[in-house]
């Protein structure tokens, strides 16, 4: 069978209500509810809330076996090409501990280095170290924000700011919440080129120098794929952490760009994070069909996306330590997958839709209006931990959780009534993933089903999630504006008269 075979069968489906699906099939939580186990904690994954059946699930394994997505699959495991376009592999498993033999050994080599840094620091190699500003945009930002935001409230090593928009009111901040004498700079990017990264790196160097640091680039760490960057830059290079140009930028939290996590959490718990991911890499690599979750999530993604023309998905974390995570999820989907050629260069169908979110119970008194009663159709990810986050009274996790469950049963069951103004159509698909408890480890977990979900679609999209010309555009243009000498487009021009720069 093709592709175009199996997208064919997958149209013919009828569409039953999710009411329906639930009364025909009295074993559908089971079905499509399943746990991974993590050492003493666990997930849930549970699916059951979408418009998956039976008969579509076949019909998805058919699409997956038309795109190859076994042996795309072992060939990402393998650390063979899987980036056509950039001729490179992408082994981000590989920091995991799980992937080519090669990769894993040269990955753990580089981690030691990394944990022999962070523990001296700890143990004050560095003198007194209170603080770390993180320079870093995009990947090299993005997933170390969230984790520290996520794992590192209680009692943080080290108080970590990660500072991405060239903006200096972003930098200024960071200098408000830091002492000089006491902190260091995380100079964070795979490149060592990206220009909001070098120039926030700059002005941090210059912010430690006018506060009397004798020597600013001894404070700095370096964390790249391109280390004789970072020496040409004047890093010295006991403190260059590398990590390998086969990592892509928003794949990178498990290389030396979580060095943040490491030291605001301690080294124990950056471990406990990667052995998290790795049980999904695992289970991602092993597990076939229907049974293997990040594919299963695809299948959805896939069915709300092509089928039902959904163009948005969105997730809301009923967890306040979670609040980073659509932000994180914007760029691993929307830069993975938002393209519209084929990785032969043919015109594509619909790929990502739009991710967008926020956090439970806020979103509820902002957006969920339109979902519920709005024209969209948003199949939405609830994200919650059984165990609360907070020591305060069993009443605010009781109402957290309740909320998120309420919400998942009310934009399914719907509610008729005589006035449309106050009738809810029902029949709005959602999952829910419920940790045991948020824990580095579930966290590590919860980020690489995500990546493999992405991967997982990009296979049966036929597309390349690895690379991200689009964004080259416009830097490009910024890059001309800054060298002077070419002429825009008439708007362009007047906006640039008007603010006084290019
Ligand atoms: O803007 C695109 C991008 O290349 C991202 O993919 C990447 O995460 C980010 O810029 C930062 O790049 P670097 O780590 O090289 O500074």
């Amino acid at each position: 069978m093709t592709r175009d075979e199996a997208w064919k069968a997958l149209a013919l489906h009828p569409d039953p209500t999710l009411a329906e699906l639930f009364a025909e099939d009295p074993q559908r939580v089971e079905k499509l509810s399943s746990r991974i186990e993590l050492g003493e904690t666990g997930i849930r994954f549970d699916w059951s809330k979408t418009h998956l059946t039976d008969e579509l699930l076949a019909d998805f394994e058919a699409l997956a076996e038309a795109a190859d997505f076994d042996e795309m699959r072992r060939r990402l495991f393998a650390g063979e090409v899987v980036n056509p376009t950039e001729n490179r592999a992408a082994e981000h498993s590989a920091l995991r501990g799980v992937g080519r033999e090669a990769s894993v050994e040269e990955a753990e080599a580089l981690r030691q280095r990394m944990m022999l840094l962070v523990n001296a620091i700890h143990d004050g190699a560095l003198g007194e170290v209170k603080h770390l500003i993180h320079v870093g945009i995009g990947g090299s930002a993005l997933g170390p924000a969230l984790a520290v935001d996520a794992l590192g409230r209680d009692d943080p090593l080290v108080d970590v700011h990660v500072v991405s928009n060239v903006d200096g009111v972003a930098l200024e901040e960071a200098f408000e919440a830091c002492d000089p004498r006491t902190t260091l700079i995380a100079v964070a990017s795979k490149t060592f080129t990206t220009i909001e990264t070098m120039t926030n790196a700059r002005s941090a160097l210059k912010w430690l120098a006018d506060n009397g640091v004798d020597d600013p680039t001894g404070r700095v760490i370096a964390l790249t794929a391109s280390p004789e960057k970072a020496v040409e830059w004047g890093v010295d290079e006991t403190r260059i952490l590398p990590f390998s140009e086969s990592v892509g930028g928003r794949y990178s939290l498990w290389s030396s760009i979580g060095f943040p996590v490491a030291l605001g959490i301690g080294w124990e718990g950056f471990e406990q994070m990667l052995d998290g991911a790795a049980r999904i890499d695992q289970h991602f690599r092993d597990v076939d069909g229907r049974d293997n979750l990040p594919l299963r999530a695809a299948f959805s993604d896939l069915y709300y996306l092509r089928l039902r023309g959904c163009q948005t998905r969105a997730v809301f974390a009923y967890d306040e330590r979670l609040r980073l995570l659509p932000g994180y999820l914007q760029q691993l989907e929307m830069e993975s997958n938002g393209k519209r050629v084929t990785v032969d260069g043919e015109p594509s169908g619909p790929t990502a839709p739009i991710t967008w979110g926020g956090v439970g119970t806020d979103a509820q008194h902002a957006v969920f209006q339109l979902l519920h009663q709005g024209t969209h159709l948003v199949p939405i990810d609830f994200i919650a931990s059984i165990e609360p986050g907070d020591m305060l009274d069993a009443a605010h996790h009781h109402i957290l959780l309740t909320n998120c469950f309420a919400q998942g049963a009310a934009l399914m069951a719907g509610q008729s009534s005589d006035d449309p103004h106050r009738s809810y159509p029902g029949n709005r698909p959602s999952a829910t993933i419920l940790v045991d408890d948020l824990d580095p480890e579930t966290f590590g977990a919860l980020i690489a089903f995500h990546e493999h979900r992405v991967f997982a679609a990009a296979v049966m999209l036929d597309i390349n999630p690895f690379d991200q010309f689009g964004v080259e555009l416009g830097k490009a243009i910024a890059k001309k504006i800054e060298g002077g000498g070419e002429r825009f487009d008439p708007s362009t021009e007047a906006l640039l008269k008007e603010a006084g720069v290019g």
